[in-house]
């Protein structure tokens, strides 16, 4: 492990407070947190847009609308229940399949309606949301995994993280759902996070629960050398959204629909350090290249192609040594944060804005 974290820091890695100070509340406007913080405003933001977003069936913002909610289900076998302000995968409840009158998990347990309701009262209550606020219950389209991605992803749907700096994607992983992960991919709840080369879209090593892993822990199959397919629409989704928020400093998590393509799961205005363990390669670097730019082109494709150009196949220019003093690559709370999948539940966030962690990778 601590190989591992003193070859980060060779590389520039970017710790919490670096990346508080010198990146989100330098680059993200206070007003664009509640459109990234609200999954629900995000997805209207997105179809007004004309981005891809997984339907939404439905959604429940007090205990009395509760009622509703099995005529929001209707006959989907299929769904996911989510907290609108939910963070890490906590609260988002998959349900794959029908068993009867029964719903089924990814994980095999199957739910009543009567349990189905009893979570999503749990969201009203704010248990799963941003500072413990009362919070709404969305009901929205399973997105089904792309042929391509099913041998390495356990019961689940992948989704893509990309870091989008002034609009340009500097890095990018593919988180992986595993046994443990019931049907998520987020990092804190067991999912593997594989590195992506940014030009080609090419899988390299994952990590999982902290250690570098060849394999994927469930099927044993290699993570390294797969092609991510529609890569370059992806990048250009993660580029639009820097128009769409406005946020200069964010995380955008794509999923793959087999049927509809690429689609936008969320946007995070305090995206986690973890991608850097899963390119065991330093942001520092990448992103100083990128505020170095006098001008940024408006136009999203060229962006993406700037991106390419910079951070593709070849490693990015050189990163600075860390330094103590900036709180560049050298604080403990990279390493804590880091430490990712054994995890147990994250507390609250702070309100929008405070800088806190992302709440799980
Ligand atoms: N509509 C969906 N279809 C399939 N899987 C989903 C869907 N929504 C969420 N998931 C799974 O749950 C994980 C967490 O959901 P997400 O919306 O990103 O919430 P969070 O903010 O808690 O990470 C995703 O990475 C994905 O694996
Ligand atoms: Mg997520």
């Amino acid at each position: 492990m601590l190989t591992l974290w003193s070859k980060l820091r060779r590389l520039g890695v970017v710790g919490l407070n670096a990346r508080n100070h010198s990146y989100v509340m330098k680059y993200n406007r206070r007003e664009s947190y509640p459109l990234v913080d609200d999954k629900l405003l995000t997805k209207r933001l997105a179809i007004a847009a004309g981005i891809a977003v997984p339907r939404l069936y439905g959604a429940v913002a007090t205990q009395h609308d509760l009622a509703k909610l099995p005529e929001i289900l209707g006959n989907h076998k299929e769904f996911v229940i989510k907290p609108a302000h939910g963070s890490g995968g906590e609260g988002v409840l998959v349900i794959d399949g029908k068993r009867k009158e029964l719903y089924v998990k990814p994980d095999g347990r199957a739910l009543s309606l009567d349990e189905i309701k009893y979570h999503a009262s749990n969201i009203l209550s704010g248990i799963y949301s941003l500072g413990g606020i009362p919070d709404s219950a969305m009901i929205e389209y399973r997105v089904r995994v792309n042929p391509i991605l099913d041998p390495i992803s356990y019961r689940g749907v992948p989704d893509v993280r990309l870091l989008v700096f002034r609009g340009v994607p500097a890095m990018a992983m593919i988180r992986l759902p595993t046994r443990y992960s019931d049907g998520k991919a987020n990092l804190h709840q067991g999912a593997v996070g594989v590195g992506i080369d940014i030009a080609s879209g090419v899988t390299v090593d994952g990590v999982f629960q902290s250690r570098v892993v060849q394999e994927h822990p469930d099927f044993g199959v290699l993570l390294g050398g797969l092609q991510i397919p529609d890569w370059e629409a992806m990048l250009e989704l993660g580029a639009r959204c820097y128009d769409l928020t406005g946020l200069g400093y964010m995380g955008v998590d794509i999923v793959l629909d087999r049927v509809r393509g690429p689609m936008i799961l969320e946007i995070n205005a305090r995206p986690g350090l973890a991608i850097q363990i899963a390119n065991q390669s330093g942001l520092q670097g990448r992103l100083d290249c990128i505020e170095a730019l006098d001008e940024i082109p408006a136009d999203p494709k060229e962006r993406v192609r700037l991106s390419v150009e910079l951070f593709g196949a070849k490693e990015a220019p050189p990163s600075p040594p860390p330094s103590p003093a900036s709180g560049r690559g050298s604080s403990a709370d990279v390493e804590e944060e880091l430490v990712i999948g054994a995890a147990p539940k994250q507390p609250p966030l702070p309100p929008a804005g405070e800088g806190g962690g992302e709440g799980g990778p």
